[in-house]
């Protein structure tokens, strides 16, 4: 075991941005994507550190004092390699290194067993060795565009006067009324006290938070821009490509707004996120293009390039009645929209992402402002081509009286807080919940959820 360099190290990424000129010394430290011998007696070894998707390729002269053990290594060993940077001979990169010598620092025991041979993986596999996928490409591409579409949230909110509220993740409240919870009690299952959930942690029945809303809510009437940004969990046993137990959402809350205010801040920010992408992570970007999905690239400069079309939920009904398309569940006024019907609207009918507004009062959660013709709430979806929802929000109802319409005695009592709300200084305000991990497979086009999220929770499932 050699212990790691001291002298100072270059990320792979900044020796292909050019942060360095051909023919200087450099340092990398990374693990081997390949290893290859050529007849001539040298070794061609391919070299990965995570900081950009291509690898660097290292040629390893027979002349090196331990070459005959850097032969031996095999993808996924880890090494420090030294040497000068030059232009490449070969085809299929710029540049490469000259190793003036190569130190393993780690490396692989066992090569029969390493699950990360370097032939393709199919996704399923890959999830089985949650633990190793960074190290491929892919993975290793989603890694980055995970980072940098957080990074471009978090700037869009910052430079446009949001406020980051960190939401309670453990909460007595159950925001979307759906009774998806998971439960968070330090009660001995096998040994309950007489009192039940008077005797818990918190003296009350908590779960983990569905949502941040309620309590950015508060933070918005005060702060006027406010969004969170975290993890939500939710016990629907929907073993899906879409849906995950423990997933991120951004909700942001705008105060002083309405309905139409909020979505041109939805439109807004999925534009500037989608044209950070497309720059930060151009290569990643191209490599999803080319393996995982061919039109994710126009796919968002569609949407940057579009007006978002506005539609009320009935317009929006009569256009799915009028048309010849037969659809597995017919579009009635009163019920929620399918993915199929959303599809349509946005790829057929307005070939455009599409705001469908105002849905039935019915359908939608106690918190939606109910509109003036009282049978539909201030509701919206964002619908874009290829997936249908990516966006799902409302303005909220501001005025108590209505308010305690809308819910159930015990919900008073138990958000006499978010009640209060409404009673000292109230104004319209409006918000939206975007699924960090939907917007993810919509940039990258990759299509099951559990890819998308390091280390997915699901039904059956809670390994790594
Ligand atoms: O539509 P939802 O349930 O809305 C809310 O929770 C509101 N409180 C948001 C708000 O107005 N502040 O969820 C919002 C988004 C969905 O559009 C979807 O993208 C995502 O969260 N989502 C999930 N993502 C992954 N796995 C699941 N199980 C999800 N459930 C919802
Ligand atoms: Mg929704």
């Amino acid at each position: 075991m050699a212990t790691p360099a001291t002298k100072s190290t270059i990320s792979i990424g900044d020796i292909f941005s050019a942060a360095v000129g051909v023919n200087q010394h450099v340092l990398i430290e990374g693990w081997l994507r390949s290893v290859r011998l050529s007849k001539g007696g040298f070794a061609f070894l391919s070299v990965h550190d995570g900081s950009c998707f291509d690898a660097i390729q290292v040629v390893v002269d027979g002349e090196i004092a331990n070459y005959d053990a850097i032969t031996k290594l095999t993808t996924g060993a880890a090494v420090i390699v030294e040497g000068a940077l030059v232009e490449s001979q070969g085809k299929g990169q710029a540049v490469e290194i000259q190793a003036s010598a190569v130190t393993c620092v780690g490396d692989v025991t066992n090569p029969e067993t390493y699950p990360i041979a370097k032939k393709r993986h199919t996704f399923e596999y890959l999830r089985s060795v949650a633990h190793l996928r960074p190290r491929t490409n892919t993975f290793g591409a989603v890694a980055r565009l995970r980072h940098q579409v957080a990074f471009a949230v978090h700037e869009y909110f910052s430079n446009n006067g949001f406020v980051w509220v960190n939401t309670p993740i453990i909460t007595a409240s159950d925001c979307e009324g759906a009774g998806e919870l998971f439960r968070v009690s330090t009660l001995d299952l096998a040994n309950l006290p007489q009192n039940g959930y008077q005797d818990d942690f918190f003296g009350t029945e908590t779960y983990l938070a569905v949502s941040g809303q309620l309590n950015v809510e508060a933070f918005c009437l005060s702060m006027t821009k406010a969004y969170t940004f975290g993890p939500t969990f939710r016990a629907e046993n929907s073993n899906t490509s879409r849906h995950l137990a423990e997933f991120w959402m951004i909700e942001p809350e705008i105060a002083f707004a309405d309905l139409h205010g909020n979505a041109s801040l939805a439109e807004d920010f999925l534009k500037s996120v989608f044209s950070k992408v497309l720059v930060a992570c151009k290569d990643d970007m191209h490599f999803f293009a080319e393996r995982i999905d061919p039109k994710c690239i126009e796919r968002l400069e569609g949407v940057i390039d579009s007006k978002f079309v506005r539609l009320d939920y009935d317009d929006a009904i009569a256009d799915l009645q009028k048309t010849d398309q037969v659809f597995e569940f017919p579009a009635t006024w009163g019920a929620d929209l399918q993915s199929e019907h959303e599809r349509f609207l946005t790829e057929e009918v307005y070939k455009a992402p599409v705001v469908v507004m105002n849905y039935p009062k019915a359908i939608k959660p106690f918190y939606m402002r109910v509109n003036d013709d009282d049978r539909t709430v201030a509701a919206m979806d964002v619908l874009v081509p290829g997936v249908g929802e990516i966006v799902g929000g409302s303005q909220r109802e501001e005025r108590l009286e209505v308010l305690d319409s809308r819910m159930t005695k015990e919900q008073q009592q138990e958000l006499w807080w978010y009640r209060d709300l409404r009673r000292y200084g109230t104004v319209p305000h409006a918000g939206f919940g975007a699924g960090f991990e939907r917007l993810l497979m919509y940039i990258s086009g990759i299509d099951n959820i559990r890819d998308v999220m390091p280390f997915p929770r699901v039904p059956n499932n809670a390994a790594f």
